[in-house]
């Protein structure tokens, strides 16, 4: 039962994060920025930076307790090859989430501040790449809970 609850937790988390991640991704465009859309993404990002934790101690959660027993995930290199993913989208969120957070202190010294054109452009290109790698997490998953690699 236990383990039911926490693998549904996990699953929402999951499209949570995927959502989070699509709505950061329209609101960043150059044309459409605006000090309102500044604010929207700084809340998004808090939401983001919140459901990574969640699903990182969800997600060791089940490792710990789940079903299979640790070993099981800890020997197996699609494991290491979804936690690897998760870094990386992790390392590649850096950026945005400063970039954004300096947005937000810009605008709370200049009510009607739009971030540049460029920088937008290259937060746009990071979050493409963020939400290409975290599409490869999914794909590990289902290796790994089949033991494929093992
Ligand atoms: C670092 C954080 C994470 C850890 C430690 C973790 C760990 C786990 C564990 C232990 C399972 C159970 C597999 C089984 O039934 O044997 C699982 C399943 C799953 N995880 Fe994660 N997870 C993490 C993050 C994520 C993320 C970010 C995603 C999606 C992008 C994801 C997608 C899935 C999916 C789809 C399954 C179901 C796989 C299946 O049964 O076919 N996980 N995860």
């Amino acid at each position: 039962m236990i383990d039911f609850l926490v693998a549904s937790v996990h699953h929402l988390i999951v499209f949570g994060i995927a959502a989070v991640l699509a709505a950061e991704l329209a609101l960043m465009r150059p044309a459409a920025m605006s000090p309102h859309t500044v604010r929207l993404l700084g809340r998004f990002d808090a939401a983001y930076g919140l459901l990574a934790l969640a699903i990182l101690f969800v997600g060791f959660g089940r490792v710990w307790h789940g079903a299979k027993g640790a070993d099981f995930y800890l020997d197996n290199p699609m494991f290491w090859a979804k936690i690897a993913a998760f870094g990386v989208v992790g390392i590649l969120s850096i950026r945005p989430t400063m970039r954004i957070a300096a947005w937000r202190k810009r605008l709370k010294l200049d009510a009607a501040f739009v971030p540049p054109q460029e920088e937008i452009g290259k937060l746009r290109r990071i979050l493409l790449a963020e939400i290409h790698v975290f599409a490869l997490i999914p794909i590990f998953a289902a290796a790994m809970a089949r033991g494929i690699g093992y």
